[in-house]
């Protein structure tokens, strides 16, 4: 399966999330289109369609993102944006003396195979910690624990992550589907 990214953290996670399926990932840094929506199932279908026909089948691209509910679901859709120009510091410091700290992460995965495009979601629940811990993974893993845990995402190897996470949530449904279709 092609897979549409740039982002070295998610390759190496898709890669093993759906190498348990026997699907092989091969990277392509082709440009997404990414339209502007609060829905990261709308972007990613955006995406995938634009790219049928330019990029081989199967393909898959993904969006995800961090909603953190005291602050109604910021940065979501935007979390790219804000890790870049914020980073983990800057949300800590937006979470500062708050004491609601639940949050989401949320993955939307789309498969583009036979000219159609499907979308997968997963999600996982947590809350943003109080301070950075932890140097595995990427983007804000550092600041998020996954309810039921007291590491973050940053403290764990990437095959732990890939059994929780919102990224395994969507790419294993997106796996089982492809492996079936392709039989
Ligand atoms: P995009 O999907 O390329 O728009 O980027 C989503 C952004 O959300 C990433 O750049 C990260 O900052 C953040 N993000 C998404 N998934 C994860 C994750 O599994 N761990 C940490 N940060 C994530």
């Amino acid at each position: 399966m092609h897979v549409v990214t740039r982002n070295q953290g998610k390759l190496r996670e898709i890669r093993a999330i759906v190498g348990r399926y026997g699907i092989d990932v091969v990277a392509v840094a082709a440009d997404k289109v990414e339209i502007q929506s609060d829905s990261l199932e709308d972007i990613v279908r955006h995406a995938a369609r634009a790219l049928l026909g330019s990029v081989p089948e199967p393909f898959a691209v993904e969006d995800s993102g961090l909603f953190i509910e005291a602050l109604n679901g910021f940065p979501g859709p935007y979390s790219s944006y804000v890790y870049r120009t914020i980073g983990c510091a800057g949300v800590l410091k937006l979470m500062d003396g708050v004491p609601n700290r639940r949050a989401r992460f949320v993955c939307a995965a789309a498969l583009g195979l036979g000219g159609e495009v499907r979308v997968f979601r997963g999600e996982v629940e947590g809350e943003v910690s109080t301070e950075a811990r932890g140097s595995s993974g990427f983007g804000f893993d550092p600041i998020f624990i996954p309810r039921g845990y007291s590491r973050t995402f940053a403290e764990m190897s990437l095959e732990e992550k890939c059994l929780i996470s919102h990224r395994a949530k969507a790419f294993s449904l997106l796996a089982e589907y492809l492996a079936a279709k392709l039989q």
